[in-house]
Parts: C-alpha cells; sequence; structure tokens
C-alpha cells in the first residue's frame, strides 16, 4: 500500500497545470461508444477511474486506442457485449453511464448495480425513472440493471432530485430517442454542458444544457468527432485551498474561471486575494484568515467535491465556522481525522461546526475517499513536521501526478510504499 509522506508547514508557491475534468471525461468515454465510427478525445486526465472507463469499454468489444497519456481514439463499431460486470462498477460507479450509452445505441444494456461508497448510500432512482420514462422495461435481476426496449421515444421527464448522474445518463439514452425529450430539474454542473457539447458534435441535437432544462431531439445515428475535455474545477479548486491553507500564492493554470465562482467566493470571504485572467486563476493567502459559513449545493452553488478542501482550510482560521453538507450523507469521515491532528470541530448530522486552531500537529491519518484524501494532504502541506496520508489509492482515482504537482509549487511531500522509505524521507528532510 501507498502512502504520502508530507513534511509541512511552508506556502505554496507557483503556477500549476490543471488537467482536464475527470467526471466530465468518464461520460464522454462512454458516449464515444454510441456511435460506428471513431471519436479521439484529448485533454483526458491520467488517472485511475479514467483507465477503468477504458478498461470496461475495452471489455465490450470497444476498440480503444491511447494516443499519448492524454488522448485516446475509441471506436464502438465491434461492441459485442451489452453488460458491464461488478468488478467494473465496484472500481468506479461512473461505469453505469455505459448503461444510458448502451441503451440508447442497441436498445438493450446491463450494468451490475452499485452499491453505496464511502460517501454515502447513492441511490440511482432517477437513472430508472428517466430510462423507463423513454420507454425501457428495466428491471433488477441477480445483482444487475437490465434495461431493455423494442423503441425508445421522446418523453417529457421531471427528476426529483437535481442528479449529475442521471441527467448525464438518460440524456445519453434520449439522444437515440424518437422525438422530443425534455428533461426538467436537471443538474447544470460544467460537465453536463461538456457531455452535451461533446454528443452534439456526434450529430446530437440537443439544447438547454447549463440551464435547468434540457430539450433532446433524438437523432438516429451520431458520427465520429475530436473532441478536447474542459479542465477540472476540483483539480483546481484543491490547489487554490492548498494556496490559502498554507498561507501561499498559488497560480492556477488552464482552466475556465467562471467554473470556479463559489470556490473564488468562499476564498475571499474568508480573506484571500484572488485575481482572475483568461484561463488562470490566482489565489494568495497572507495569513490572518478568517471563518465563514458554507453548505454544499448542486452547481453553481459550492460544490461537494470541494467540501473537505475548504474544511480543512476553516480548520485554520479564526473563529466559528460550519459546514452543512447537502448532497451526500457521509462526507464528515475526513473530520474525524483532522480532530486527531489538532482540528477543533463538533458534527451534528449533517452540519460541522468548526473552531479554528492556530496550526494542526502532524500525525498518521487515513484518507476515506478522494476528496477527503487530498484535503488531508493539504492539512499536511500546513503542518510543520512530517504528516503520513494512508490509503492514498483514492487520491490517485481522480489526481494526476498529485505529489509531482505539488512538489512544482514547492511541496514536500513523497509517494512511499515502506516504513524504511519513511524513515529515509524523514532523514533526508530533517
Ligand atoms: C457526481 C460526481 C461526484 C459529485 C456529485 C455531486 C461523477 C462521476 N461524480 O456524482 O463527484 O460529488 O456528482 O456533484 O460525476 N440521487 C438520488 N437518486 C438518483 C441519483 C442521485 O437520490 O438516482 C441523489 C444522491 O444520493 C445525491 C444527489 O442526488 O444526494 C446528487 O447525486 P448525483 O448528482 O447524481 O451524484 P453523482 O452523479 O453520483
Amino acid at each position: 500500500m501507498e502512502q504520502y509522506v508530507i513534511k509541512g508547514g511552508h506556502p505554496l508557491v507557483g503556477e500549476v497545470e490543471i488537467g482536464g475534468a475527470k467526471n466530465a471525461a468518464l461520460a464522454i468515454l462512454a458516449a464515444a461508444i454510441m456511435t460506428d465510427e471513431t471519436v479521439r478525445i484529448d485533454n483526458l486526465p491520467d488517472v485511475n477511474d479514467v483507465n477503468v472507463m477504458l478498461d470496461a469499454i475495452a471489455g465490450i468489444g470497444g476498440m480503444v486506442h491511447r494516443i499519448d497519456r492524454h488522448t485516446v481514439q475509441i471506436n464502438g463499431k465491434k461492441i459485442h457485449d451489452i453488460s458491464i460486470e461488478y468488478d467494473y462498477i465496484k472500481k468506479i460507479r461512473a461505469s453505469y453511464y455505459l448503461l444510458g450509452a448502451l441503451l440508447g445505441k442497441y436498445r438493450h444494456a446491463e450494468v451490475a448495480l452499485p452499491g453505496g461508497c464511502n460517501i454515502g448510500s447513492r441511490p440511482i432512482d432517477q437513472h430508472l425513472k428517466g430510462f423507463r420514462a423513454l420507454g425501457a422495461d428495466v428491471d433488477i435481476e441477480h445483482g444487475k440493471i437490465i434495461a431493455e426496449a423494442d423503441r425508445l421515444r421522446g418523453k417529457h421527464i421531471y427528476f426529483d432530485v437535481v442528479t449529475v448522474g442521471a441527467t448525464i445518463n438518460v440524456m445519453m439514452a434520449a439522444t437515440m430517442a424518437e422525438g422530443l425529450t425534455i428533461m426538467e430539474n436537471v443538474a447544470k454542473e460544467p460537465h453536463v454542458v461538456d457531455v452535451a457539447n461533446f454528443l452534439n458534435s456526434m450529430g446530437a441535437n440537443i439544447r438547454g444544457a447549463g440551464t435547468d432544462v434540457i430539450k433532446i431531439r433524438g437523432v438516429q445515428r451520431l458520427h465520429s468527432t475530436e473532441y478536447s475535455v474542459i479542465p477540472d474545477q476540483i483539480e483546481a479548486g484543491t490547489f487554490m485551498f492548498a494556496a490559502a491553507a498554507t498561507r501561499g500564492d498559488v497560480t492556477v493554470l488552464n482552466v475556465i474561471p467562471k467554473h470556479l465562482e463559489a470556490t473564488v467566493a468562499k476564498l475571499v470571504e474568508i480573506g484571500c486575494e484572488v485575481e482572475e485572467f483568461d484561463d488562470a486563476v490566482r489565489v494568495v493567502s497572507k495569513g490572518g484568515l478568517k471563518s465563514t459559513h458554507v453548505k454544499t449545493l448542486p452547481y453553481p452553488g459550492f460544490p461537494t467535491d470541494m467540501q473537505p478542501q475548504i474544511g480543512v482550510t476553516l480548520a485554520l482560521c479564526s473563529g466559528t465556522s460550519t459546514i452543512t453538507e447537502s448532497i451526500f450523507e457521509n462526507r464528515f469521515k475526513y473530520l474525524d481525522e483532522l480532530a486527531r491532528m489538532g482540528a477543533n470541530i463538533k458534527i451534528e448530522g449533517n452540519s460541522a461546526t468548526i473552531e479554528g486552531v492556530r496550526r494542526f500537529s502532524a500525525t498518521r491519518v487515513s484518507a476515506p475517499d478522494l476528496r477527503a484524501g487530498a484535503a488531508l494532504c493539504i492539512a499536511g502541506l500546513a503542518t510543520d513536521g512530517i504528516t503520513i496520508v494512508d490509503d492514498i489509492l483514492y487520491i490517485q482515482r481522480g489526481y494526476e501526478r498529485f505529489e509531482e504537482k505539488l512538489r512544482g509549487i514547492g511541496g514536500i511531500i513523497e509517494k512511499v510504499s515502506t516504513e524504511r522509505e519513511i524513515q529515509k524521507f524523514k532523514l533526508k528532510v530533517s
């Protein structure tokens, strides 16, 4: 098992290049199999989740040709299997996007039912409701979702909750349904828009992505395209909070500042200086940061995927902050780890009250999930002494060369896998 070992306590300073958005990439890769022609996708992040999705596509007969680390060609012509096994779903829930893609293209898809995960129970009722509305029979048998339809017909669908996953999954199936689908109360996240743009570049007719209502006029066939994935707003935000927590000065490059508005607003509220450029954002933190209140909400609200990163930062701000997590029920586990580093936190239901402390004290902590893992690294970078973060497999699912990028802005962090390597690191930095 690999760990990060970190010697923190000094500001991060410099520029960091942000990669393609993992969550957009996962859905775009699934959608790429919907044509028999070859699709080229660029600006893919080279992270474990993306690689599992590519394996799942190859596993059902899709041609996957990795041109370089960030570019892939996919051809879905020779797909011979419409069944996605639990092995893939277990590793990445997002392989359920193949349900919408296969159902749209072949009118039949079978995907192992995803269970809960570390951040909550995560139902998929809205995905199934959408597929049923389009005319598919959807059953759950032997741990699999089986969706089948003679014909898919456009329909008016109203989602009961705002969900990114269901919005994208149903949008993919409706792309190849007959007639007009109107989806209301949809998610407006940048990656919903990116998937719609990608499908449109393949010949789909999707309007309204990024608003509450998406209208899809079904088409019979999709064609080849070349497409570049949008920058990852969560990766960018993670480095921005790393700058804030370490009292640093970091510029994130290759970002869309509009996608970072909620993050920027909170950084300014706590006392950081933020400068926006066309495709870069600079965060300067001179210390003296103050508390604030934050509630996670669907886009354009404050992202749940940024909640642990702001949580760590607030734990070092003076005064009392509150965090309300309104999207996932189990996303405060990292606060227990943070308390072990000396943070002063009280959790009640989906709210956490944080009394800021002047400093954390370094120790060994475990990453409970992807974003929380990254947040604990930020905590380590902001703390004098040596912090060890275990279970970094979670972090590698969604951050490309995380430690390298941190080293590029002055972070002292290494990936290790033995106690000996930890001792060596300690000797080197002492
Ligand atoms: C996606 C992101 C994840 C992010 C989340 C919220 C991917 C691969 N993952 O997850 O990183 O944290 O959006 O921005 O893009 N819900 C239902 N029924 C459903 C579906 C969802 O009740 O059928 C609920 C969920 O339990 C949750 C809320 O809706 O409370 C939002 O979930 P959703 O937006 O679907 O998250 P994901 O797409 O799974």
